[in-house]
């Protein structure tokens, strides 16, 4: 790994564990909750998480650009450098003292992320990629899934905020994966489902209108661990995309054509 590379990674690895131990300590106590939408929460945590990795970041490199979820879109000198950021993934879990969320940093270089590191603090578990040198879990490395068919597979998925208004369509998704695979799992963080999938946890996961933060780093954790990441059609991935789609690629294809399924069963080709 190029000596810039692993400076990278040992600020994000600071970063990250600074807004762990806050997460943490609060993940316990009654909330402070703000609302960004009739579902869509924000808790006084993910603000601090966030100002707390932004000024890690801001400190090392004053240079870079920084885009995190809550309140930060700032445009640095250095231009090809731009930290993405989710100072807390699985907030609706976190205001419920639900067991089930994360850090997520990843680092974009000339528009390609480059690092991704999801960090998991009530299991200290530490998940890692470097574009083209794999993905580890705790410094050991880590492969997606064997599983082979669809209908042996474990999937996961998760509903957007505005899922009361598109119930239907969101289901019709769900029912098709229900009934091709061996189980779903709704687990309420977005990095984190892309982690399992790249340690072979779950075999594949799919969501709409995931944002660049939800999936910058787990993504990329995914490609390297030998998954494979697409839009719902198939077609290429993208974080600042619409849809996710990720697998242990064996299971890609079937995955897709359940997809295709759904959207014939609603009678149409539009996605919303
Ligand atoms: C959310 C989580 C959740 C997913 C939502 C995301 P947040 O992120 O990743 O699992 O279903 O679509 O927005 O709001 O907790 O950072
Ligand atoms: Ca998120
Ligand atoms: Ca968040």
């Amino acid at each position: 790994m190029k000596f810039e590379t692993a400076n990278f990674l040992s600020i994000a690895w600071k970063a990250a564990t600074g807004a762990g131990a806050l997460i943490r300590e609060h993940w316990q106590e009654p909330k402070n909750i703000d609302y960004k939408g009739a579902i869509d929460l924000v808790t006084s945590v993910d603000r601090q998480c966030e100002r707390r990795i932004v000024e890690v970041i801001r400190n090392y490199f004053p240079n870079h650009s920084i885009l995190a979820e809550e309140e930060t879109d700032w445009v640095g000198t250095e231009g090809s450098h731009r930290w993405i950021i989710d100072p807390l993934d699985g907030t609706t879990n976190f205001a419920h003292s639900y067991p089930q969320f994360c850090v997520s940093i990843a680092l974009e270089c000339d528009g390609q992320v480059i690092l991704g590191l999801v960090y998991d603090p009530l299991r200290d578990e530490c998940f890692k990629a470097v574009k083209g040198e794999g993905a580890t879990l705790n410094g050991s490395p880590i492969r997606i899934s064997g599983v082979r068919e669809l209908d042996k597979a474990l999937l996961a998925t998760g509903f957007p905020y505005d899922q009361r208004e598109k119930a239907d369509f969101y289901l019709s998704f769900f029912k098709a994966f229900m009934t091709r695979s061996q189980g779903i799992r709704r687990n309420g963080s977005a990095a984190l489902d892309l982690c399992y999938v790249a340690c072979g946890r779950i075999d594949g996961f799919w969501e709409l209108k995931l944002r660049p933060w939800d999936t910058a780093a787990g993504a990329l954790i995914v490609e390297e661990a030998g998954g494979r990441l697409s839009d719902l059609s198939g077609n290429q991935f993208s974080i600042r995309g619409d849809e996710t789609l990720a697998s242990n690629g064996a299971i890609h294809d079937e995955m897709v054509n359940a997809a295709i399924a759904a959207a014939v069963a609603r009678g149409s080709l539009t996605r919303s």
